[in-house]
């Protein structure tokens, strides 16, 4: 049987996360595990914090912090966030975690000695002022390709475009402003050319893969490969393992991905069994699947792959790179410097976790650009509120008043009772293609579509009315009405998984020590006892709220620019 690696990209430690960053990498393969999780398939979900390069060195420097003590401080903050918003990795590691090192030397003088790594001397940026060579974001200036200005040094952020440091356009130093002369410096490549028909092959049989990324992994292979350099003249990262290249160290994003497996490694030996990191790395039964924004793509399916084919070892590639375009926030980037932000502490302090990862889920930028927007959110939120926080509260407080506080035994069936409960089964198929095929919007509004069924079926039985006229009818209704909250709570639990299981509590299910089964809920529930609990699960969100969050973001907008 097939198990599944699932990875999110690992975010730098060089400052906070923000929603745009979940609903790109984090919350859809969160979902993605928990679903297989409810199928009873063996997964594994494995993250970390990128912690070299030079975002990391230009932050530490700004902010006047050694470099380690910048990172153990962003490694925790980070976590602490995923924590908060349910992000449930099986291990959560970092690129400096000792172990690594030797890892990734490894994987460059395997790739060495096997040609595909070879050096080469290269123009290089140098500022004589700060007396050192300008790799990557420390210069800054203008995209040779598409001509975007402010471009850092080793990839173009507005078009994507991988950019060799020196090809830069009316470059200047991003410390001191000055411009830097070309010097000459021996740099390491990794040679993809030798491995475009290896990568074309294998790229096209991904015809599962979402077009978006296969696309222009494709693209990029058919604009042709070229050799890579993937060391620098740093001293913060995992030194280039060669006695001839003192002073240099690996290119940030050749250690990053390798920070995956270290991660695993990790994970294994700290649940005692060392060896266990190789059953989900080097077995052909492993799905390797690695969920990013779209910024990642070429290193996904391009550098990463290459990176694992060139060498003897049996690594697995990835099975599937589940790519997502931006999520911003009304309509601009989500930004600090600029006060376009949302202050997740006191986001929290108001609105349920649930409540955002329901609105992410249902809006996320699978196949477009998307965006948070307050007044969306809280439509979602009060979605929430009116279609299963409404009908749990309605029914099973009823329950609980009328009787006894047990779900009644049901009589005999009706076809309306027969049509809801007929609807289980595909319910379950359906929203479960989508999970399973990366489409959470779809899976989420077709899971709200039983919710909805429910609702409708008890506004048109009205149990209210038929205790005084039919108390066997009413309690047919609840049973079957009780049976559809639950089957709708499991389907759901992906995405609302707080809220899933307190609504099975409220139902009376014992909490299990594994998620709900992802299937129609079978056994009887006549007689059953229900929860306690008899707290709502959404309160609603007023436009008055939405307005004064609104005008909230848009000074803090204004502050900025003032600044
Ligand atoms: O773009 C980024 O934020 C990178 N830190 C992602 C790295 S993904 C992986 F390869 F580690
Ligand atoms: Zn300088």
């Amino acid at each position: 049987m097939s198990k599944y690696l699932i990875t999110s990209a690992l975010p730098y430690a060089n400052g906070p996360i923000h929603f745009g960053h979940i609903a790109g990498a984090y919350l859809p393969a969160d979902i993605f595990t928990r679903f297989l999780r409810q199928n009873g398939e063996d997964a594994l979900y494995i993250c970390g914090t990128d912690e070299h390069g030079v975002a990391i060195t230009i932050g530490a420097e700004k902010a006047g912090v050694p470099y380690q003590q910048y990172v153990d401080g962003h490694h925790k903050t980070i976590k602490a966030f995923f924590d908060k918003l349910n992000i449930r990795f099986d291990h959560f590691s970092r690129t400096t975690l000792p172990e690594h090192f030797p890892l990734c030397q490894e994987f460059f003088l395997d790739l060495h000695k096997k040609g595909f790594i070879k050096p080469a001397v290269e123009a290089q940026f140098f500022c004589v002022k700060c007396n050192r060579f300008l790799a990557d974001r420390y210069v800054t200036g203008a995209c040779p390709k598409c001509g975007a200005g402010e471009v850092r040094g080793d990839e173009c952020t507005k078009c994507g475009e991988w950019l060799e440091p020196s090809k830069i356009i009316a470059p200047s130093c991003k410390v001191c402003g000055s411009v830097p002369e070309i010097r000459k410096v021996t740099q390491y490549f990794l040679d993809l050319t030798a491995f475009a028909p290896r990568l074309k092959e294998w790229l096209g049989a991904k015809t599962d893969w979402k077009p978006n990324v296969r696309n222009k992994a494709l693209s990029m292979i058919e604009e042709g490969l070229v050799q890579r350099s993937i060391t620098r003249e740093l001293t913060w990262g995992v030194p280039v393992p060669l006695p001839e290249a003192k002073g240099k160290v690996l290119y940030v994003w050749f250690d990053a991905p390798i920070g995956y497996i270290s991660a695993t490694m990790e994970w294994a030996k700290l649940k005692g069994e060392p060896e266990a990191w190789k059953d989900w790395w080097q077995n052909k039964d492993s799905k390797l699947i690695h969920f990013i924004g779209k910024d990642n793509i070429i290193f996904h399916t391009i550098i990463w792959p290459a990176m694992l084919m060139g060498q003897d070892k049996p690594w697995i590639l990835p099975d599937n790179v589940p790519g997502n375009e931006f999520y911003n926030l009304e309509n601009r980037k989500f930004s600090k410097s600029e006060g376009w932000y949302i202050d997740t502490d006191d986001f929290f302090s108001k609105y349920s976790v649930d409540a955002l990862r329901y609105a992410i889920a249902s809006n996320g930028p699978e196949t477009a650009d998307s965006q948070f927007l307050w007044e969306d959110f809280a439509a979602r939120n009060n979605e929430l509120a009116d279609t299963l926080g409404n009908l749990v509260n309605r029914c099973f407080s009823f329950m609980k008043k009328n009787f006894d506080g047990k779900i009644p035994a049901a009589g005999e069936l009706k076809p309306e009772d027969r049509a809801l409960l007929d609807g289980m089964a595909p319910a379950f198929e359906e929203t479960g293609a989508f999970y399973r095929s990366y489409k959470v919007r779809q899976a989420v509004s077709r899971a709200m579509a039983l919710a909805m069924a429910a609702n409708k079926y008890v506004n048109d039985t009205a149990p209210w009315t038929l205790r005084k006229t039919d108390i066997v009818r009413c309690a047919t209704v609840l049973n079957v009405a009780s049976r559809a909250i639950i089957n709708a709570a499991v389907l759901l639990y992906p995405v609302i998984p707080d809220t899933a299981l307190k609504i099975l509590a409220k139902a009376g299910l014992p909490p299990g020590d594994k998620p709900p089964d992802f299937k129609p809920y079978e056994p009887s529930l006549d007689n059953m006892a229900l929860g306690e609990d008899s707290s709502l699960l959404f309160a609603k969100i007023l436009p008055e709220q939405v307005k004064a969050e609104v005008e909230k973001l848009k000074a803090m907008g204004e502050a900025a620019q003032a600044k």
